[in-house]
Order: C-alpha cells, then structure tokens, then sequence
C-alpha cells in the first residue's frame, strides 16, 4: 500500500555487516512509503557503507558518534528516541545483538535501543556458525523485539556451514509497518 507510512518516525539501525548494503534499499523503500526515515550507523557499518549515501537518500543528518560535536544541543539517542514510531536494525551484527540483549549502551546505536519505547525489529544478518553459536542463539531468545528469523530451511541445505546469512527481506520488513504483526514480540519471562 502506497503511502501507509506517511508522517511515520523510522529510525534505521545499521550495523557492520556484509549486509550493509541491503539497508540503503530498505531506506529507500521506507521513504517511497512516506516515512521520514533517520540512520545510525555503527563506526564498523562504515567499513562496508558510507554515512553520506544514507545521508543523500535520507535527507537528513547520519549519527555515528554519541559525542558528536554539533550545532545545537540536541543527543540523537535520546531525541530521535522520543520520536520513533518504530526501530529497525538492518542488518543486525552478533555484536549487537549481544549489547542488547544484555543493556550494553557504548555507542551511539546501542545507547538509542536502550533509550528507545517504540516497537523494535532486529534483522540478524552473520556467517551461519556465528548464529548458530549457543551464546548468539541465547541472546537472540532474550530480545523484548521482533525478530526477522533467517529460514530454517534455507540454513539446513545450505551445505556449506560457511554461508552467510543476508536475511534481510526489505519489502517483508516494509509490509511489517508500521505495526510489525509478521513477527511476535519476544517477551521475558
Ligand atoms: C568482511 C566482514 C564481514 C562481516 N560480516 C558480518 C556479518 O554479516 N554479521 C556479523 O554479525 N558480523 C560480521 N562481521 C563482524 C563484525 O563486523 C564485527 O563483529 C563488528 O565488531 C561488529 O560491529 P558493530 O556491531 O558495532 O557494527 C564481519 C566482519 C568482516 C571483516
């Protein structure tokens, strides 16, 4: 449906992972949607994207530095917290998903999650032995957040422990919106 994201808050999460990529085609379909779309980066995102192509198709400021120096007084983390509607984190790295699930707050991403009341999807997106690790595997089950699950199916044929996992369905994350009913929320227990 054209347009149902009209006057919505994204904030995008991107993380660093080979997956990088697929999230400037996310953003792009979020904003043909109408959303005002707003990106962190972590600072290993920026060894695989650069900020200035979320910047350019964004239209507005990248934050990658909690203690970035700007003109007014503004704290990202806090501010664009407030003003979410919804989060995702496309792709979401191992590494981040460990600081969630445990209220590691070090950078300026996983400091807006601990911030942030608005519904959150992860899009896990690693080599399948790094998913499949008991401690990621743990991790992931403790997330309060919707969760893009890779295809079961798809890992169990997929012959070579060694693929990565780049599940990261944009146009299956853009139906999710703005209320992601595709995924139930992870709830502690
Ligand atoms: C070429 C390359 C590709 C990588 N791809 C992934 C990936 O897809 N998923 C992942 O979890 N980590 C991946 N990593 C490892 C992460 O970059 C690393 O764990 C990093 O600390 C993540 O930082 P961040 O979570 O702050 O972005 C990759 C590393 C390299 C060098």
């Amino acid at each position: 449906m054209t347009y149902r994201l009209t006057n919505k808050n994204v904030v995008l999460g991107v993380c660093g992972g080979i997956a990088a990529y697929k999230s400037v085609e996310l953003l792009r379909l979020l904003k043909k949607q109408g959303a005002t779309v707003r990106v962190f980066m972590t600072r290993n995102a920026q060894q695989f994207v650069g900020w200035m192509t979320f910047q350019a198709l964004s239209g507005l400021p990248v934050c990658s530095d909690l203690f970035e120096r700007g003109e007014d007084a503004s704290f990202k983390h806090i501010d664009w917290a407030a003003e979410a509607d919804i989060a995702v984190i496309a792709p979401a790295t191992a590494n981040l998903i460990g600081k969630l699930a445990n209220g590691i707050a070090d950078d300026a991403l996983s400091t807006f999650l601990t911030a942030v009341q608005a519904p959150v999807v992860i899009c896990p997106s690693m080599n399948t032995n790094m998913f499949l690790k008991p401690a990621v595997q743990r991790n992931i089950k403790t997330l309060e957040v919707h969760i893009t699950m890779p295809k079961l199916d798809h890992l169990k044929n997929s012959g070579s422990q060694q693929r990565t996992i780049c599940h990261l369905e944009t146009r299956g994350i853009i139906s999710g919106f703005p209320r992601p009913q595709f995924l139930p929320p992870r709830v502690l227990s």
